[in-house]
Protein backbone atom coordinates (compact mmCIF):
# COMPACT_ATOMS: atom_id res chain seq x y z
CA UNK A 1 0.00 0.00 0.00
CA UNK A 2 1.11 3.76 -0.42
CA UNK A 3 -0.14 6.89 1.60
CA UNK A 4 0.10 8.90 -1.87
CA UNK A 5 -2.57 6.10 -3.71
CA UNK A 6 -4.66 6.62 -0.28
CA UNK A 7 -4.46 10.21 -0.36
CA UNK A 8 -5.92 10.36 -4.13
CA UNK A 9 -8.13 7.49 -3.24
CA UNK A 10 -10.11 9.83 -0.73
CA UNK A 11 -9.16 12.95 -3.19
CA UNK A 12 -11.48 11.57 -5.57
CA UNK A 13 -14.17 10.90 -3.06
CA UNK A 14 -13.81 7.17 -2.88
CA UNK A 15 -14.80 5.12 0.32
CA UNK A 16 -11.35 3.86 2.56
CA UNK A 17 -11.38 0.32 3.81
CA UNK A 18 -10.21 -0.45 7.21
CA UNK A 19 -6.71 -2.31 6.23
CA UNK A 20 -6.42 0.86 4.42
CA UNK A 21 -7.37 3.04 7.38
CA UNK A 22 -5.60 1.01 9.44
CA UNK A 23 -2.11 1.21 7.79
CA UNK A 24 -2.78 5.38 7.37
CA UNK A 25 -3.09 5.13 11.47
CA UNK A 26 -0.70 2.93 12.26
CA UNK A 27 2.38 4.62 9.53
CA UNK A 28 1.65 7.29 10.86
CA UNK A 29 1.84 6.71 14.71
CA UNK A 30 5.06 4.89 14.10
CA UNK A 31 6.31 7.79 11.75
CA UNK A 32 6.70 5.74 8.49
CA UNK A 33 4.11 8.48 7.19
CA UNK A 34 5.43 12.00 7.10
CA UNK A 35 3.13 14.84 8.07
CA UNK A 36 3.07 16.51 4.66
CA UNK A 37 0.89 13.66 3.29
CA UNK A 38 -0.90 13.25 6.66
CA UNK A 39 -2.04 16.82 5.69
CA UNK A 40 -2.90 16.86 2.57
CA UNK A 41 -5.23 13.31 3.87
CA UNK A 42 -6.71 15.63 6.64
CA UNK A 43 -7.89 18.60 3.59
CA UNK A 44 -8.74 15.58 1.61
CA UNK A 45 -10.92 14.49 4.08
CA UNK A 46 -11.99 17.93 4.60
CA UNK A 47 -13.52 18.49 1.78
CA UNK A 48 -14.98 14.85 0.96
CA UNK A 49 -15.90 13.88 4.15
CA UNK A 50 -16.11 10.21 5.78
CA UNK A 51 -18.58 7.72 5.17
CA UNK A 52 -19.84 6.13 8.88
CA UNK A 53 -17.89 3.42 8.13
CA UNK A 54 -14.82 5.13 7.68
CA UNK A 55 -15.37 6.87 10.25
CA UNK A 56 -15.61 4.13 12.97
CA UNK A 57 -12.55 2.97 11.44
CA UNK A 58 -10.60 6.14 12.14
CA UNK A 59 -12.15 5.80 15.32
CA UNK A 60 -11.16 2.75 16.69
CA UNK A 61 -7.36 2.98 14.35
CA UNK A 62 -6.41 6.01 16.94
CA UNK A 63 -7.89 3.90 19.86
CA UNK A 64 -5.73 1.56 19.55
CA UNK A 65 -2.65 3.60 18.50
CA UNK A 66 -1.56 3.68 22.11
CA UNK A 67 -2.58 2.38 25.35
CA UNK A 68 -6.02 1.37 26.25
CA UNK A 69 -7.20 1.22 29.71
CA UNK A 70 -8.57 -1.99 30.71
CA UNK A 71 -11.51 -1.74 32.68
CA UNK A 72 -13.01 -5.58 32.88
CA UNK A 73 -11.63 -6.03 36.37
CA UNK A 74 -14.69 -3.67 37.51
CA UNK A 75 -17.90 -5.04 37.59
CA UNK A 76 -20.64 -3.67 35.84
CA UNK A 77 -21.42 -0.95 32.81
CA UNK A 78 -18.91 1.96 33.02
CA UNK A 79 -20.82 4.46 31.69
CA UNK A 80 -18.14 7.64 31.07
CA UNK A 81 -19.64 11.39 30.00
CA UNK A 82 -18.15 13.73 27.60
CA UNK A 83 -18.53 17.55 27.34
CA UNK A 84 -17.13 19.39 24.27
CA UNK A 85 -16.21 22.22 26.64
CA UNK A 86 -17.60 25.33 27.78
CA UNK A 87 -16.49 27.25 30.58
CA UNK A 88 -17.08 26.88 34.32
CA UNK A 89 -18.55 23.16 33.57
CA UNK A 90 -18.72 21.78 37.13
CA UNK A 91 -20.85 18.38 35.96
CA UNK A 92 -18.35 15.73 35.95
CA UNK A 93 -17.74 17.28 40.20
CA UNK A 94 -21.34 16.42 40.62
CA UNK A 95 -22.41 13.85 38.17
CA UNK A 96 -19.37 11.27 39.30
CA UNK A 97 -21.01 11.03 42.82
CA UNK A 98 -24.34 11.46 41.97
CA UNK A 99 -24.85 8.44 39.60
CA UNK A 100 -22.34 6.55 41.79
CA UNK A 101 -24.39 6.33 44.33
CA UNK A 102 -27.45 4.88 42.79
CA UNK A 103 -25.20 1.69 41.94
CA UNK A 104 -23.40 3.10 38.42
CA UNK A 105 -19.17 2.79 38.59
CA UNK A 106 -17.84 5.42 37.76
CA UNK A 107 -14.31 4.85 36.91
CA UNK A 108 -12.76 8.21 35.81
CA UNK A 109 -9.48 9.06 34.30
CA UNK A 110 -9.28 12.89 34.08
CA UNK A 111 -7.32 15.75 32.62
CA UNK A 112 -5.19 18.63 33.77
CA UNK A 113 -5.17 20.32 30.65
CA UNK A 114 -5.42 23.79 29.46
CA UNK A 115 -7.94 26.17 29.42
CA UNK A 116 -9.61 29.00 31.68
CA UNK A 117 -9.87 26.84 34.76
CA UNK A 118 -7.81 23.67 35.49
CA UNK A 119 -9.78 20.10 34.86
CA UNK A 120 -11.81 18.16 37.02
CA UNK A 121 -8.59 16.14 38.30
CA UNK A 122 -6.93 20.67 39.70
CA UNK A 123 -10.27 20.71 40.71
CA UNK A 124 -10.13 17.94 43.45
CA UNK A 125 -7.01 18.79 44.29
CA UNK A 126 -8.14 22.07 45.90
CA UNK A 127 -9.18 19.53 48.51
CA UNK A 128 -5.98 19.15 51.55
CA UNK A 129 -4.81 15.43 50.75
CA UNK A 130 -6.31 14.42 47.57
CA UNK A 131 -4.77 11.93 46.01
CA UNK A 132 -5.06 11.62 42.03
CA UNK A 133 -2.16 9.35 41.33
CA UNK A 134 -3.09 5.92 41.61
CA UNK A 135 -2.25 3.01 40.56
CA UNK A 136 -4.14 0.18 38.50
CA UNK A 137 -4.98 -1.88 40.69
CA UNK A 138 -5.90 0.44 43.59
CA UNK A 139 -8.32 2.53 41.03
CA UNK A 140 -9.67 -0.60 40.35
CA UNK A 141 -10.42 -1.83 43.67
CA UNK A 142 -12.05 1.48 45.23
CA UNK A 143 -14.49 1.70 41.99
CA UNK A 144 -15.43 -1.80 42.86
CA UNK A 145 -15.84 -1.11 46.60
CA UNK A 146 -17.35 2.52 46.27
CA UNK A 147 -18.35 2.72 43.14
CA UNK A 148 -16.61 5.47 42.15
CA UNK A 149 -12.58 6.72 41.69
CA UNK A 150 -11.25 9.67 39.73
CA UNK A 151 -7.77 9.05 38.29
CA UNK A 152 -4.70 11.84 36.39
CA UNK A 153 -4.06 10.98 33.19
CA UNK A 154 -1.21 8.62 32.40
CA UNK A 155 0.36 6.73 29.75
CA UNK A 156 0.55 6.76 26.18
CA UNK A 157 -3.36 7.44 25.14
CA UNK A 158 -4.04 7.99 21.63
CA UNK A 159 -1.04 8.97 20.62
CA UNK A 160 -1.97 9.14 16.64
CA UNK A 161 -5.06 11.57 18.21
CA UNK A 162 -2.11 13.93 19.40
CA UNK A 163 -0.38 13.57 16.15
CA UNK A 164 -2.99 14.48 14.40
CA UNK A 165 -4.78 17.21 16.00
CA UNK A 166 -1.82 19.67 16.30
CA UNK A 167 -1.06 18.97 13.05
CA UNK A 168 -5.12 20.18 11.92
CA UNK A 169 -4.21 23.01 14.39
CA UNK A 170 -1.72 24.23 11.83
CA UNK A 171 -3.47 22.90 8.19
CA UNK A 172 -6.55 24.28 8.87
CA UNK A 173 -8.42 20.97 9.48
CA UNK A 174 -9.74 21.17 13.05
CA UNK A 175 -13.14 22.30 11.89
CA UNK A 176 -14.37 19.15 10.24
CA UNK A 177 -17.66 16.96 11.66
CA UNK A 178 -15.77 13.31 11.13
CA UNK A 179 -11.93 14.18 12.39
CA UNK A 180 -13.68 16.05 15.34
CA UNK A 181 -16.06 13.09 16.37
CA UNK A 182 -13.31 10.60 15.92
CA UNK A 183 -11.01 12.74 17.84
CA UNK A 184 -13.11 12.79 20.56
CA UNK A 185 -14.59 9.30 20.62
CA UNK A 186 -11.22 7.69 19.88
CA UNK A 187 -10.29 8.83 23.77
CA UNK A 188 -13.35 7.70 25.21
CA UNK A 189 -13.05 4.06 23.55
CA UNK A 190 -9.00 4.14 24.92
CA UNK A 191 -10.24 5.05 28.42
CA UNK A 192 -12.36 1.52 28.71
CA UNK A 193 -16.13 3.11 28.73
CA UNK A 194 -18.49 0.94 28.34
CA UNK A 195 -21.20 3.53 27.11
CA UNK A 196 -21.11 7.13 26.60
CA UNK A 197 -23.10 9.83 27.62
CA UNK A 198 -21.71 13.22 25.52
CA UNK A 199 -22.99 16.69 26.37
CA UNK A 200 -22.41 18.83 23.01
CA UNK A 201 -22.70 22.13 23.87
CA UNK A 202 -24.03 24.92 21.52
CA UNK A 203 -23.57 28.78 21.57
CA UNK A 204 -21.77 31.47 21.92
CA UNK A 205 -19.14 29.91 24.49
CA UNK A 206 -19.20 26.74 22.26
CA UNK A 207 -16.89 25.14 19.65
CA UNK A 208 -20.33 24.92 17.97
CA UNK A 209 -22.25 28.15 17.66
CA UNK A 210 -25.51 26.90 16.42
CA UNK A 211 -27.83 23.95 16.97
CA UNK A 212 -27.54 22.46 13.56
CA UNK A 213 -23.53 22.37 13.50
CA UNK A 214 -24.09 20.56 17.23
CA UNK A 215 -26.08 18.29 16.36
CA UNK A 216 -24.60 16.84 13.60
CA UNK A 217 -21.13 16.49 15.52
CA UNK A 218 -23.67 14.74 18.05
CA UNK A 219 -24.87 12.25 15.68
CA UNK A 220 -21.65 11.89 14.15
CA UNK A 221 -20.29 10.78 17.25
CA UNK A 222 -23.21 9.03 18.36
CA UNK A 223 -23.30 6.88 15.43
CA UNK A 224 -19.24 6.16 15.38
CA UNK A 225 -20.10 5.02 19.60
CA UNK A 226 -23.00 2.72 18.76
CA UNK A 227 -20.89 1.38 15.71
CA UNK A 228 -18.21 0.35 17.67
CA UNK A 229 -20.17 -1.40 19.71
CA UNK A 230 -20.47 1.31 22.83
CA UNK A 231 -23.91 2.70 23.42
CA UNK A 232 -23.36 6.24 23.14
CA UNK A 233 -25.90 9.13 23.54
CA UNK A 234 -25.54 12.96 22.96
CA UNK A 235 -27.74 15.78 24.73
CA UNK A 236 -27.17 19.20 23.19
CA UNK A 237 -26.79 21.84 25.51
CA UNK A 238 -26.59 25.48 25.99
CA UNK A 239 -23.37 27.20 25.93
CA UNK A 240 -24.36 30.74 25.93
CA UNK A 241 -23.63 31.50 28.90
CA UNK A 242 -21.58 30.13 31.88
CA UNK A 243 -23.14 26.81 33.25
CA UNK A 244 -23.98 28.00 37.14
CA UNK A 245 -22.56 30.35 39.21
CA UNK A 246 -18.50 29.72 39.96
CA UNK A 247 -15.59 29.75 37.76
CA UNK A 248 -12.67 28.49 39.14
CA UNK A 249 -11.39 25.65 40.66
CA UNK A 250 -12.04 25.62 44.90
CA UNK A 251 -15.55 27.59 43.98
CA UNK A 252 -16.62 24.74 41.50
CA UNK A 253 -15.88 22.13 44.09
CA UNK A 254 -18.26 24.35 46.80
CA UNK A 255 -20.71 24.56 43.71
CA UNK A 256 -20.52 21.00 43.17
CA UNK A 257 -20.94 20.34 46.97
CA UNK A 258 -24.17 22.87 46.96
CA UNK A 259 -25.89 21.21 43.99
CA UNK A 260 -24.99 18.04 45.32
CA UNK A 261 -27.44 19.14 48.57
CA UNK A 262 -29.93 20.20 45.95
CA UNK A 263 -28.88 23.63 46.64
CA UNK A 264 -27.02 24.60 43.60
CA UNK A 265 -27.67 26.86 40.43
CA UNK A 266 -31.07 25.64 38.57
CA UNK A 267 -29.27 24.94 35.08
CA UNK A 268 -26.50 23.39 36.80
CA UNK A 269 -28.75 20.99 38.77
CA UNK A 270 -31.23 20.42 35.59
CA UNK A 271 -28.19 19.34 33.54
CA UNK A 272 -26.90 17.08 35.80
CA UNK A 273 -30.26 15.32 36.24
CA UNK A 274 -30.56 15.18 32.56
CA UNK A 275 -27.01 13.72 31.95
CA UNK A 276 -27.30 11.80 35.13
CA UNK A 277 -30.35 9.73 33.99
CA UNK A 278 -28.71 9.02 30.33
CA UNK A 279 -26.23 7.63 32.35
CA UNK A 280 -28.22 5.51 35.05
CA UNK A 281 -30.13 4.50 32.21
CA UNK A 282 -27.14 3.15 30.00
CA UNK A 283 -25.77 1.52 32.83
CA UNK A 284 -29.21 -0.57 33.22
CA UNK A 285 -29.23 0.88 36.77
CA UNK A 286 -33.03 1.76 35.61
CA UNK A 287 -35.77 0.45 33.08
CA UNK A 288 -36.85 4.11 32.20
CA UNK A 289 -35.16 7.78 31.73
CA UNK A 290 -38.06 8.58 33.82
CA UNK A 291 -37.40 6.26 36.75
CA UNK A 292 -33.66 7.39 36.52
CA UNK A 293 -34.40 10.83 37.08
CA UNK A 294 -36.38 9.56 40.25
CA UNK A 295 -33.49 7.32 41.69
CA UNK A 296 -31.11 10.60 41.20
CA UNK A 297 -33.96 13.04 42.87
CA UNK A 298 -33.74 10.78 45.81
CA UNK A 299 -30.11 10.38 45.66
CA UNK A 300 -30.22 14.11 46.36
CA UNK A 301 -32.99 14.47 48.46
CA UNK A 302 -31.79 11.79 50.91
CA UNK A 303 -28.46 13.28 51.22
CA UNK A 304 -26.96 9.62 49.68
CA UNK A 305 -25.14 11.82 47.07
CA UNK A 306 -23.57 14.20 49.14
CA UNK A 307 -22.63 11.07 51.22
CA UNK A 308 -21.08 9.16 48.34
CA UNK A 309 -19.04 12.38 47.96
CA UNK A 310 -17.55 11.82 51.16
CA UNK A 311 -16.40 8.68 50.65
CA UNK A 312 -15.28 9.13 47.32
CA UNK A 313 -12.85 12.26 49.00
CA UNK A 314 -12.12 9.69 51.91
CA UNK A 315 -11.13 6.85 50.26
CA UNK A 316 -8.32 9.25 47.87
CA UNK A 317 -6.87 10.58 51.14
CA UNK A 318 -8.86 14.00 51.16
CA UNK A 319 -10.20 15.88 53.66
CA UNK A 320 -14.36 15.12 53.93
CA UNK A 321 -14.73 17.65 56.29
CA UNK A 322 -14.80 20.53 53.36
CA UNK A 323 -18.22 18.70 52.42
CA UNK A 324 -19.69 20.10 55.78
CA UNK A 325 -17.14 22.95 55.63
CA UNK A 326 -17.05 24.63 52.72
CA UNK A 327 -14.52 27.46 54.39
CA UNK A 328 -11.65 24.92 54.50
CA UNK A 329 -11.29 24.98 50.87
CA UNK A 330 -8.69 27.28 49.53
CA UNK A 331 -9.85 31.13 49.59
CA UNK A 332 -8.38 34.13 47.94
CA UNK A 333 -6.99 36.85 50.08
CA UNK A 334 -9.51 39.67 48.29
CA UNK A 335 -13.25 39.91 46.73
CA UNK A 336 -14.29 42.72 44.95
CA UNK A 337 -17.71 43.34 43.09
CA UNK A 338 -18.03 44.33 39.68
CA UNK A 339 -21.69 46.46 39.71
CA UNK A 340 -23.93 47.36 36.64
CA UNK A 341 -23.36 50.27 35.41
CA UNK A 342 -26.59 50.80 34.34
CA UNK A 343 -30.64 49.21 34.88
CA UNK A 344 -32.00 46.76 32.32
CA UNK A 345 -31.70 42.98 31.78
CA UNK A 346 -28.88 40.64 30.95
CA UNK A 347 -29.19 39.70 27.73
CA UNK A 348 -25.73 37.82 26.94
CA UNK A 349 -23.04 36.68 29.26
CA UNK A 350 -20.36 35.69 26.55
CA UNK A 351 -18.66 32.70 27.91
CA UNK A 352 -15.31 33.02 26.25
CA UNK A 353 -14.40 36.61 27.51
CA UNK A 354 -16.17 35.47 31.37
CA UNK A 355 -13.19 33.00 30.91
CA UNK A 356 -10.54 34.48 29.98
CA UNK A 357 -11.17 37.19 33.05
CA UNK A 358 -10.88 33.84 35.45
CA UNK A 359 -7.68 33.08 33.97
CA UNK A 360 -6.28 36.48 33.94
CA UNK A 361 -6.54 35.80 37.99
CA UNK A 362 -4.51 33.06 37.97
CA UNK A 363 -7.45 30.13 37.81
CA UNK A 364 -6.34 28.34 34.47
CA UNK A 365 -3.38 27.53 32.83
CA UNK A 366 -2.39 29.40 29.69
CA UNK A 367 0.88 26.67 29.32
CA UNK A 368 1.49 23.08 30.52
CA UNK A 369 3.62 23.94 32.94
CA UNK A 370 1.69 27.48 34.63
CA UNK A 371 0.60 26.88 38.14
CA UNK A 372 -3.10 27.41 39.14
CA UNK A 373 -4.34 29.33 41.77
CA UNK A 374 -6.79 27.10 43.18
CA UNK A 375 -8.45 29.85 45.84
CA UNK A 376 -9.55 32.51 42.91
CA UNK A 377 -12.26 32.88 40.47
CA UNK A 378 -15.86 34.36 39.51
CA UNK A 379 -18.47 34.22 41.21
CA UNK A 380 -21.55 35.61 38.87
CA UNK A 381 -24.31 36.90 40.34
CA UNK A 382 -26.51 37.90 37.24
CA UNK A 383 -27.55 35.63 34.62
CA UNK A 384 -29.23 35.96 31.26
CA UNK A 385 -32.69 37.08 31.76
CA UNK A 386 -32.14 38.71 35.47
CA UNK A 387 -33.16 42.03 35.91
CA UNK A 388 -30.87 44.41 37.00
CA UNK A 389 -30.43 47.85 38.68
CA UNK A 390 -27.84 50.38 38.68
CA UNK A 391 -24.95 49.65 41.32
CA UNK A 392 -25.75 45.96 41.86
CA UNK A 393 -23.42 42.97 41.79
CA UNK A 394 -22.61 41.56 38.63
CA UNK A 395 -20.05 39.42 39.74
CA UNK A 396 -17.96 38.80 42.57
CA UNK A 397 -13.96 38.48 41.68
CA UNK A 398 -11.71 36.25 44.24
CA UNK A 399 -8.39 37.52 43.78
CA UNK A 400 -4.87 36.93 45.37
CA UNK A 401 -4.07 40.17 43.75
CA UNK A 402 -5.11 43.88 44.73
CA UNK A 403 -4.98 44.68 41.40
CA UNK A 404 -7.93 43.25 38.98
CA UNK A 405 -8.37 45.97 36.18
CA UNK A 406 -7.84 43.75 33.41
CA UNK A 407 -10.89 41.30 35.05
CA UNK A 408 -12.81 43.99 35.40
CA UNK A 409 -12.36 45.41 32.00
CA UNK A 410 -12.77 41.41 31.04
CA UNK A 411 -16.15 41.07 32.38
CA UNK A 412 -17.81 44.00 31.29
CA UNK A 413 -16.75 42.97 27.73
CA UNK A 414 -18.64 39.98 28.53
CA UNK A 415 -22.08 41.11 29.76
CA UNK A 416 -24.72 42.93 27.94
CA UNK A 417 -27.53 44.50 29.26
CA UNK A 418 -30.71 45.66 27.10
CA UNK A 419 -33.74 47.37 28.02
CA UNK A 420 -36.31 45.02 26.95
CA UNK A 421 -37.47 42.05 29.02
CA UNK A 422 -35.28 38.98 27.59
CA UNK A 423 -36.21 35.53 27.37
CA UNK A 424 -34.35 32.68 29.05
CA UNK A 425 -32.36 30.27 27.33
CA UNK A 426 -33.44 26.63 26.67
CA UNK A 427 -30.61 24.38 28.71
CA UNK A 428 -31.44 21.12 26.90
CA UNK A 429 -32.05 21.47 22.70
CA UNK A 430 -31.94 17.90 22.01
CA UNK A 431 -31.23 14.13 23.04
CA UNK A 432 -29.76 12.39 20.40
CA UNK A 433 -30.18 8.68 19.90
CA UNK A 434 -29.07 7.37 16.86
N1 LIG B 1 -11.71 18.14 20.86
C1 LIG B 1 -10.98 17.06 20.54
O1 LIG B 1 -10.61 16.28 21.39
N2 LIG B 1 -10.69 16.84 19.24
C2 LIG B 1 -11.10 17.66 18.27
O2 LIG B 1 -10.81 17.39 17.11
C3 LIG B 1 -11.84 18.80 18.61
C4 LIG B 1 -12.13 19.01 19.91
CA1 LIG C 1 -19.85 26.49 37.21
Amino acid sequence: MRMVDLISKKRNGEELTKQEIDFIIEGYTNENIPDYQMSALAMAIYFQDMTNSERVHLTMAMAESGDQIDLSDIKGIKVDKHSTGGVGDTTTLILAPLVASVGVPVAKMSGRGLGHTGGTVDKLESIKGFEVELGSKKFNELVNTNNIAVVGQSGNLTPADKKLYGLRDVTATVNSIPLIASSIMSKKIASGADAIVLDVKTGSGAFMKDIEGAKELAQAMVQIGNGAGRNTIAVISDMNQPLGFAIGNALEVKEAIDTLKGEGPADLHELCLTLGSQMVYLAGEAETIDQARSMLEHAIETGLALEKFKTFIASQGGDESVVDQPSKLPAAAYTFEVEAKEDGYVSEITADEIGIAASILGAGRTTKDSIIDLAVGLVLNKKVGDKVTKGESLVTIHSNSESVTEAVEKIYASYTITQKVVERHPLVYDIIHE
